[in-house]
């Protein structure tokens, strides 16, 4: 590697490998045991996104799915007859999304990449879906994140985000921006306050930001409240 910065992206680049360098951590090793007690290894949607639907924010169209993980979220969307495409960077959590969804007989465009290496079509979304996707995007790559979200997003396209409470019991590390490089680390995933978030997403109409509901497993919906759930809207232009 050539180790020099000439451009915005090459320091981008050196960030990226200096926090990878100090982590032992890889989410194929993660997926490895599908049968580990994780709270998000169940089958079953986001509540937060069933209750998006039954309020009748959309209905149908083209969504993106950012970090789907085994594909709760992205197969329930194609249940519910939406166009999917469902990027995460593990190739274990593709291969489990795409058995389960041949299991569940529905469609779902699979894409093991990093979300930063995709070349997403213009404004071809109504919907980006993120659950616990966010919290592991260095604060140095959260740029190229709100680029994205604009990019892909069609004008008055929605943006629904699950992510972790600042201290909250299964992660959420309050510590600042600056911090993150002090560690070298994103303590296991950042937390934030709905502050926070609101500053983050500011370009955006804020639909709706509560807590997530706690729901005991088994159940046909998920649901942690150490996450917010938020639903932003872009503008039409
Ligand atoms: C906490 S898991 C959530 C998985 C899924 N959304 C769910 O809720 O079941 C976070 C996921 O984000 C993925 N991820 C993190 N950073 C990523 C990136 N830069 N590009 C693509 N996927 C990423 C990880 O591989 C992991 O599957």
């Amino acid at each position: 590697m050539k180790e020099s910065i000439q451009n915005y992206e090459d320091l981008l680049q050196m960030l990226d490998v200096l926090l990878q360098e100090n982590t032992q951590f890889h989410w194929n090793d993660f997926y490895s045991d599908r049968k580990k007690k994780i709270p998000f290894f169940v089958s079953s949607p986001d509540e937060n996104l069933v209750s998006y639907l039954e309020k009748g924010f959309f209905d149908s169209g083209h969504v993106l799915e950012l970090g789907c993980g085994p594909g709760r979220n992205a197969i329930y969307f194609a249940e519910q007859s939406f166009t999917v495409d469902a990027i995460d960077s593990s190739q274990k959590a593709i291969s489990w999304g795409q058995e389960r969804a041949s299991e569940r007989n529905v469609q779902v465009n699979f894409i093991q990449k990093n979300i930063f290496d995709f070349n997403y079509a213009k404004e071809s979304y109504d919907l980006i879906y993120d659950s616990g996707c966010f919290h592991h995007i260095a604060p140095h790559r959260r740029m190229n994140y709100l680029q994205l979200l604009h990019m892909a997003l069609k004008p008055n396209g929605y943006f629904a985000l699950t992510c972790f409470i600042e201290g909250g019991e299964l992660g959420g590390a309050a510590i600042t921006d600056w911090d993150v490089y002090r560690l070298r680390s994103l303590q296991g995933g950042l937390g934030f306050s709905e502050e926070k978030l609101r500053q983050i997403f500011k370009d955006f109409e804020m639909v709706e930001i509560r807590k997530m509901k706690e729901i005991e497993q088994p159940h046909h919906h998920f649901g942690v409240s150490s996450l917010w759930a938020a639903l932003f809207r872009k503008g039409n232009s």
